[in-house]
């Protein structure tokens, strides 16, 4: 994707590694609105359609935020019943239809392949915030922006890099995503280590074999030492046919500070997308290491609205022009980066 302007970003598939440091480099660009040491109304006038079709707390509202400290406005749908979806209007429909009154939309929906059908009826540009198991592509950058960040304070880039990907692989569309975006990198190391039922789909697998990379499937966190990263996830509960069966998979992978010493090096970055499942039968990531200077699970939460606002600028052809319009801000703001 050479020119982002009026495009969707429906799948992690549309970038290449000259697209992905674009974004960045603008995300990088975007760090003195979201610490709120200056304001711009680059997009004063935009609308943005914010529409969750499915549980969300920090991707709907840093999409909502990353927009309004752009200077656009935010209208928000959440929830099937809450929408015509419910009485039977088709995704094309809606999208006609509520395209009308913004323009650019994220949506988050349970059905594999649905924002790109929705994408098909819509005038505006389409930004994927998950769909199903599917992808999860904003989710996917800014895990690789928090990577970046995290492997240039040691002095590395992203090829070489080791990842160990943990627990539900299976219906977790963070992962997938970040998985297929990794590739697009040199030599990297995947160990993912989920129960048998719970794993890698053999697409993504075989994506990652045929770019030459090297793969490890494991169910257990034995021989990890060498692991740059440790990206853990959460049973997707609501992907399952009964909370019985996903009762089985729950809190089978644990990290706590104890078990981060005996299979971690100490440098290795703990990720999650989140939210962590701290329910006592799941808790796959302790409080424990909430003050662990390698985790990294607030600051991908903090990235994750520099890159929205990155993808924002860049689809809606302003990214150059962002600070033209800034101001300084005079309010009492003590935000600082994480
Ligand atoms: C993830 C999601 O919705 O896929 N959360 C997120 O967007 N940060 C992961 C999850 O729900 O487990």
């Amino acid at each position: 994707m050479s020119d982002f302007t009026g495009q969707h970003i429906l799948s992690v598939n549309q970038f290449d590694r000259a697209s992905i440091e674009r974004v960045f480099s603008v995300a990088d660009t975007m760090q003195a609105y979201a610490l709120r040491k200056k304001r711009t109304t680059v997009l004063d006038g935009a609308i943005l359609g914010n529409l969750f079709f499915e549980p969300s707390t920090r991707t709907r509202v840093s999409f909502g935020t990353a927009f309004n400290l752009l200077g656009g406005e935010v209208r928000e749908t959440t929830g099937m019943s809450n929408s015509a979806l419910a009485k039977g209007e088709s995704l094309y429909d809606t999208a006609r239809v509520l395209s009308g009154y913004s323009d650019i939309i994220a949506m988050r929906h349970p059905a594999s392949g649905s924002v790109t059908e929705f994408a098909q009826g819509s005038r505006v540009p389409v930004i994927n915030g998950g769909d199903g198991a599917n992808e999860h592509p904003t989710q996917a950058l800014l895990d690789l922006y928090t990577i970046a960040k995290e492997r240039a304070f040691h002095g590395s880039g992203i090829d070489g890099l080791h990842i160990a990907m943990i627990g539900d692989l299976k219906f977790g569309r963070t992962v997938h995503s970040l998985a297929k975006m990794l590739t697009l990198f040199k030599n990297v190391k995947f160990t993912l280590i989920s129960p048998k039922e719970l794993s890698m789909p053999s697409y993504i697998c075989d994506s990652i074999t045929n770019a030459g990379h090297e793969l490890v499937i494991s169910e257990q966190l034995e021989g990890l030492v060498e692991a740059d990263i440790c990206y853990q996830t959460r049973i997707q509960e609501e992907r399952f046919t009964s909370q019985d069966e996903a009762n089985k998979y729950r809190g089978k992978f644990r990290l706590n500070q104890q078990i981060y010493t005996q299979h971690f090096k100490s440098q290795t970055v703990i990720m999650h997308p989140l939210p962590r499942d701290s329910r006592a039968e799941a808790n796959e990531l302790d409080n424990d290491l909430n003050l662990h200077p390698n985790l990294a699970i607030f600051r991908q939460t903090d990235n994750g609205v520099l890159v929205r606002m990155a993808l924002f600028a860049l689809t809606l052809g302003v990214a150059d022009k962002v600070a033209d319009f800034d101001r300084p801000v005079h309010w009492f703001s003590n935000k600082s980066s994480t």
